[in-house]
């Protein structure tokens, strides 16, 4: 049973439908602008993007090269710091936290695919998709990691150091690792960018069945109109705004 402010309890409050929706958004972005420092000055990457997501939505994230989108994603998973503005993430503004409280935050809540993979090369594959479970002090995580490389079709690569994996190969295991936690929210950037079409739409499934299963928000950045057309809302990014 959740528990509702009272003015709901006491019915008072209750929207048209007679449910109150009293949720906290998955991600709620304010104000958010990111400048750095270059040789001509300063380079304004993004600037002033506010959005909402709500918990379980689907979210592709679309624009140009160059736009800003991976420095969104980054930011919005507590990457990288912004210049202004907030990020809160089911209620908690995540640059209110110190770096170890992000890190926290991160291991407990949140999967995130790197457009780049950022395997570690001295572990092999299934060791790689074990080590967030085993920050987490899972017992299981040997048999869930291989469970899952095995969901990505890599079930014949379990000892393979990243190094002797092809860059589809090696997206799969980054995927793996994402998805191995179950996390509420799961950031992906170009996660099928290095896939053959039906391995790419083997990846997309699995990306929204753990949405349908668990309830994880997902946050896509593609280039692939037909993965942009299976999420609920497409957000632009052009040149650093919202379009
Ligand atoms: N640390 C940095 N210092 C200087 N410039 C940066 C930095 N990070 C990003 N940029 C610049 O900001 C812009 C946005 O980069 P970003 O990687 O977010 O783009 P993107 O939309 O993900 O592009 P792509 O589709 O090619 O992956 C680019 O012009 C990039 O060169
Ligand atoms: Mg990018």
């Amino acid at each position: 049973m959740r528990d509702y402010p009272e003015a709901y309890k006491n019915g008072l409050a209750n929207d048209a439908a007679g449910t109150p929706d009293v949720r906290t958004p998955a991600i709620a972005v304010s104000g958010l602008s990111k400048r750095v420092a270059d040789a001509s000055g300063e380079l304004t990457i993004l600037q002033n993007i506010d959005f909402t997501v709500q918990p379980a939505e689907t979210l592709a994230l679309v624009g140009a090269s160059g736009s800003g989108k991976s420095t969104l994603l980054g930011l919005l998973a507590g990457l990288d710091t912004p210049s202004e503005g907030k990020v809160l993430l089911d209620g908690t503004d995540i640059f209110a936290l110190d770096e170890d409280g992000r890190a926290a935050f991160r291991k407990a809540k949140l999967g995130f695919v790197f457009q780049s993979f950022q395997l570690l090369a001295h572990l092999n594959a299934v060791e790689n998709v074990m080590l967030p479970l085993e920050l987490r002090g899972d017992g299981d995580a040997r048999a869930k990691a291989e469970a899952m490389l095995g969901r990505v079709g890599l079930g014949s690569r379990l000892r393979h150091y990243p190094k002797y994996l092809s860059g589809g190969e090696q997206q799969r295991v980054a995927l793996a690792r994402a998805f191995v936690t179950e996390p509420p929210l799961l950031f992906a950037d170009e996660p099928t960018g290095s896939l053959d079409a039906a391995t790419g739409e083997s990846i997309i499934g699995l990306m929204f069945e753990l949405n349908r299963e668990r309830g994880s928000t997902l946050v896509l950045v593609t280039h692939d109109p037909a993965m942009a057309a299976r999420c609920g809302r497409t957000i632009t990014i052009s040149a650093g705004r919202l379009a």
